[in-house]
C-alpha cells in the first residue's frame, strides 16, 4: 500500500518539503497541500512560526488542517484571502514537461483551486515521482450521482476506471467534499493537456488530478538528503 505516513521517515520527501518551507516569507498568506511530503513542509513552517515567522495558511484537506493546527500555523480561508502568495504541495508523478498527476490523497480538487489562487505554486516530491511520460492513474473526484456516467466516459476515452475503495471503512472513499473518487488508468499519457480538457468536460466530474502548466518551482528530494530545485519558465 502507498506510504502516506509523514512520521515514518523518508529522506527524499523530508528534504524536499523542508527546502520548500524556506521560500515562505514573513507576512505571507500561503496554501498548504496534502500528503506526506507536504506534511514535512507544514511541520517545518510550524517550526519557523514558533521562531516568529508570521503567516496565514489556507488548507486543502482535513489532513493539512490538522497538521497545520498541530504545527501552530494560523488558518484563514480563500473567502478572506483569495490571493495567496505561495502554495506548497506534493504530486504523485511529474513528467519532463512538468505536468503533474495529483490526487493520491483525494484532495486534488481543493489543491487545484488553491494552486490557481496562488502567485507561486511549489511542488515537493522525492525522485521516485519523476518520469519522462505520465503513466500514473488519474484520480477523478465525481459526484456520486454521476458515477456510472463518468465510468463510461472514461472508457470511451480509452481509460480503465476503478472506483476507489476505503481501507478501514466499508465501501468507497468519500472525499472531504463528500464525493467519490474514480481512479482512471490510461497507460502512457501522450497529451496531458488534451486529456485534462476532455475529463473536465464530463458532467459530474468535480475535479481531476492532471495539473498542466501550473508548477513554478519543483523541489526534488533524494535519499542522500540532497535536493534539486527546478525553476519552471
Ligand atoms: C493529495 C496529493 C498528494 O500531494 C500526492 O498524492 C502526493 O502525496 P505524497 O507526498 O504523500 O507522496 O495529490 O491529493
Amino acid at each position: 500500500m502507498k506510504e502516506r505516513n509523514p512520521a515514518s521517515g523518508n529522506t527524499g520527501k523530508k528534504a524536499a518539503g523542508e527546502a520548500a518551507a524556506c521560500l515562505v516569507e514573513d507576512g505571507s498568506v500561503i496554501g498548504l497541500g496534502t500528503g506526506s511530503t507536504t506534511a514535512y513542509a507544514i511541520r517545518e513552517i510550524g517550526r519557523k512560526v514558533a521562531e516568529g515567522l508570521d503567516v496565514l495558511a489556507v488548507v486543502t484537506s482535513y489532513q493539512s488542517e490538522m497538521l497545520a493546527i498541530e504545527a501552530g500555523i494560523t488558518l484563514t480561508t480563500l473567502a478572506e484571502h483569495p490571493d495567496l502568495d505561495i502554495t506548497i504541495d506534493g504530486a504523485d508523478q511529474i513528467d519532463a514537461e512538468m505536468n503533474l498527476i495529483k490526487g493520491g490523497g483525494a484532495a486534488h480538487t481543493r489543491e487545484k483551486v488553491v494552486a490557481y489562487s496562488s502567485n507561486e505554486f511549489v511542488v515537493v516530491v522525492d525522485d521516485s515521482k519523476m518520469t519522462d511520460k505520465l503513466d500514473h492513474f488519474v484520480p477523478i473526484e465525481v459526484l456520486p450521482y454521476a458515477k456510472e456516467l463518468v465510468m463510461r466516459y472514461v472508457q470511451e476515452l480509452g481509460g480503465e476506471p476503478q472506483l476507489r475503495f476505503a481501507t478501514r471503512k466499508d465501501g468507497p472513499v468519500i472525499t472531504d467534499n463528500g464525493n467519490f473518487i474514480i481512479d482512471a488508468s490510461f497507460g502512457v499519457i501522450d497529451n496531458a493537456e488534451a486529456l485534462s480538457i476532455a475529463l473536465s468536460m464530463c458532467p459530474g466530474v468535480i475535479g481531476h488530478g492532471i495539473f498542466t502548466d501550473v508548477a513554478d518551482i519543483v523541489f526534488i528530494g533524494y535519499e542522500d538528503g540532497s535536493v534539486k530545485r527546478l525553476d519552471i519558465p
